[in-house]
């Protein structure tokens, strides 16, 4: 008899037993991933710096039949994260999968801007995901299968230019050479790079970009699909970069933008 496969060709998106550590995952596209990562069967890691927030979300989603745990650190504390990083792990275990997801967003001309709020979003933005990458990594190698996945969120900013925003997109175009950087180090033992670059979603963070009577309709004319998207857009995306069936994909940035940034 014939063997039959049915299987065989549909690609796998489950992340059971994988553990997740999401960054910055307390509201907006980091807390979509995190529960689009629960769904998908990982262990899932909230991270944030509203403790209340954190254990309500672990709650409301040990409701959903979702297992999710929490890291209350403020990963702007560069010096803290060592040491907590450590106690994370001996708490849950090895993250399998990075969602660098942390950032803030600071709109300036350089020549306006403060230098304390420079540093402090360039330390939140890019020296956090830069650290903890180095530390989950090197945790990963230690690891006698290092199938890892780091997934970092750049930006449409993290390779273009404007006007009157010449901050984050510094930091973001620091994380797209991270997200290569990191493929290319971590590639031959096996833990993957990516980078996802979100454009304009409708989070907490765009709110008054959206209300702005100029800026708000610019944004939605420019884009193709002439619309905002919506947070669990973003979803797709990362549950696909973190499963098996991107299992060769590598130091890619997946543009998530409606097609934003390919028009002029
Ligand atoms: N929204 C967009 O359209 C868009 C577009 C391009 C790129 N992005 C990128 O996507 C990522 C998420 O954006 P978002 O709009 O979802 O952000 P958001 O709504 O501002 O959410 C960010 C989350 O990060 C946490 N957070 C902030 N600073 C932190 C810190 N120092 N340590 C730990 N947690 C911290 C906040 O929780 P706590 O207050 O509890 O700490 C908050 O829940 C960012 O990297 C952003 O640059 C977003």
């Amino acid at each position: 008899m014939k063997e039959t496969c049915s299987d065989c060709f549909k690609p796998s998106f489950s992340l059971a037993g994988r553990i997740a550590l999401v960054t910055g995952s307390g509201a907006g596209l980091g807390l979509v991933v995190a529960k689009a990562y629960a769904a998908s069967g990982a262990s899932v890691i909230l991270n944030g710096r509203n403790l209340l927030r954190l254990q309500s979300l672990q709650a409301e989603l040990a409701e959903q039949g979702l297992a999710v745990q929490y890291w209350h650190q403020d990963l702007a504390a560069l010096d803290e994260l060592p040491e907590s990083f450590q106690a994370l792990q001996d708490r849950v275990g090895t993250p399998d999968i990075l969602f660098n997801n942390v950032g803030q967003r600071l709109r300036s001309r350089l020549q306006d801007a403060n230098w304390s709020d420079i540093e402090h979003l360039l330390q939140v933005d890019l020296l956090a995901p830069l650290r903890l990458s180095q530390l989950v990594a090197q945790a990963m190698l230690a690891k006698a299968d290092s199938s890892g996945r780091i997934i970092t969120v750049t930006s449409i900013a993290g390779e273009l230019a404007r006007y009157g925003d010449a901050i984050y997109p510094v930091a973001k175009q620091g994380l797209s050479a991270m997200v290569r950087a990191l493929a290319v180090e971590f590639g031959p033992k096996g833990i993957t790079s990516n980078g996802i670059a979100p454009g304009t979603f409708a989070t907490e963070s765009n709110a008054e970009l959206a209300k702005d009577p100029i800026k708000g309709p610019l944004v939605v004319g420019r884009n193709p699909l002439g619309r905002w998207a919506q947070p669990n857009e973003i979803a797709g995306a990362a549950v696909f970069l973190a499963s098996p069936s991107a299992s060769y994909v590598n130091g890619h940035i997946l543009v998530v933008d409606g097609g934003f940034s390919i028009t002029f």
